[in-house]
């Protein structure tokens, strides 16, 4: 499919919380200008491995390259120093500030030591514009948002940031079909800009409509990667559930299909 290297390389990561492994053993292979969509029952590691590589958790065992480079991440604000944005299953907007502050938090831009407030909305606004997401206001509050709202503005600041690679962990869970088709809109205009793109989500149709690749994750290892234009949705459910074996031996040395 593509002959350059990936942006984003997992080899053999293991990642254990006392007696439960949530990673095991995991290879991963991103690339530019490419969708890979994580899929998986609940509990099979997706968050943790989204976490893994955005440098909230360290691994026990494995490695991340980014670009070329081994990675060992100490904390999300080094992994976006080196070109990793993250929308986190559970968001981390700022409820009580507003949109523009939002979008640039921990990146104000400043004159002196003052905060360029106009400079800040009318970039926000602009940005948003691009992108066609309607927010009546860039200085309404987190707070005040729809569900749906949030998640548009907090993909947009992945965006802003101007992350080479992106993970999204489940960014259209809460969304209606409007606000699902906005976020996969934004979701191929980073992809078509060259970026890429890790997207974790449950929903098929979302999944066989954006991506690339398909990994399947099931019980912390992977259960196989498939091409999008070479597999079936009964296929990828099959992988997820466990009724068609996976393509990593378990432990217990079953059989494994070519
Ligand atoms: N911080 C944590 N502490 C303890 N166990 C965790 C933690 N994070 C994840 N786990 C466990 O790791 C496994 C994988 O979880 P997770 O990565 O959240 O799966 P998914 O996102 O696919 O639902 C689960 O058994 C979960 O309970
Ligand atoms: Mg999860």
């Amino acid at each position: 499919m593509t002959t350059l290297p990936p942006t984003l390389e997992l080899r053999a990561i293991t990642k254990r919380f006392g007696h439960v492994a949530a990673l095991r053993d995991v290879h991963l292979s991103a690339y530019a200008g490419q969708i890979l969509a994580v899929v998986g029952d609940n509990g099979a590691g997706k968050s943790s491995l989204i976490r893994t590589i955005s440098g909230v958790y360290r691994p026990d065992e494995g490695t991340v390259r980014v670009e070329g480079e081994d990675q060992n991440f100490a904390n999300p604000a080094a992994a976006r120093a080196a070109g990793v944005a993250t929308v986190f299953q559970d968001l981390a907007l700022v409820e009580v500030l507003d949109v523009a502050t939002n979008m640039f938090i921990g990146q104000y831009p400043r004159r002196g030591p003052f905060v360029r407030r106009r400079a800040m909305e009318r970039q926000t606004r602009a940005f948003l514009d691009e992108l066609g997401v309607s927010v009546a206001s860039v200085r309404t509050e987190i707070g005040m948002l729809s569900g749906g709202q949030r998640q548009i503005v907090a993909i947009a600041r992945a965006m802003r940031t101007g992350g080479r690679i992106v993970l999204l962990d489940e960014p259209t869970a809460a969304l209606g079909v409007r606000e699902t088709a906005q976020a996969a809109d934004m979701i191929r205009t980073l992809r078509d800009r060259g970026n890429t793109v890790i997207i974790v989500s449950h929903d098929m149709s979302l999944v066989f409509d954006l991506a690339d690749r398909i990994q399947v994750m099931r019980l912390g290892r992977v259960a196989g990667v498939r091409e999008r234009t070479r597999t079936t949705r009964d296929e990828i459910i099959g992988l997820i559930t466990g009724a068609v074996t996976g393509d990593e031996a378990p432990a217990d040395g079953a059989s494994t299909t070519p």
